[in-house]
């Protein structure tokens, strides 16, 4: 496979796992967008969004991006609200190959209620939550692939998105 692979999907997706998964199955560097904005920062996800606002988490992750554009090769999981922006897709989209993990709302709430803290959740009912998922669905669904997690392991999706690739690959797309 040629380029970056880029991870994108709603809280509670599995990029992260999944995306571990596979850079070490294609022998390649792991990239968390959120890793690289707390390092820069020196502050948690959740620090960031208490002490300096979503907006300022927003604009650390558009240079995040800049940076990341520049290497090319990495497997890469963005922050659940990174690609929802006007034109943002068509960014990811020219840096490699965009990887939609998705599945219904129910088991990405779930997952993300019970995977630690997470900034977008607090404060916000589940039906705000849902809004939030169905606006960005339109984003996630311009990425080149789409996986279906709902019924599969963090393997399982790793192994579909390889298949993917392989066949993307073969057919010279
Ligand atoms: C966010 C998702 C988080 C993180 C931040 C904002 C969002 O990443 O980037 O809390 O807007 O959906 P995960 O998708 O890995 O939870």
């Amino acid at each position: 496979m040629a380029g970056t692979l880029i991870l994108v999907g709603f809280m509670g997706a599995g990029k992260s796992t999944v995306g571990r998964i596979l850079a070490r199955r294609l022998g390649r560097c792991f990239v968390e967008t959120d890793d690289m904005i707390s390092a820069k920062e020196g502050a948690s996800i959740p620090d960031i969004f208490a002490r300096k606002g979503e907006a300022h988490f927003r604009e650390a992750e558009e240079e995040a991006l800049g940076l990341l554009a520049l290497k090319g090769g990495d497997v890469i999981a963005t922050g659940g609200g990174l690609p929802c922006r006007e034109g943002r897709l068509d960014t990811l989209r020219a840096m490699g190959t965009v990887v939609w993990l998705s599945a219904d709302f129910d088991t990405l709430y779930e997952r993300a209620l019970r995977g630690g803290e997470r900034p977008m959740l607090a404060g916000r009912s589940r039906e705000e939550v849902e809004a939030l998922y169905r606006s960005r669905e339109p984003y996630y669904g311009q990425a080149h692939l789409m996986v279906d997690t709902r019924h599969l392991g963090p393997d399982q999706v790793a192994a579909r998105i390889l298949h993917a690739l392989e066949t993307r690959a073969r057919i010279g797309r």
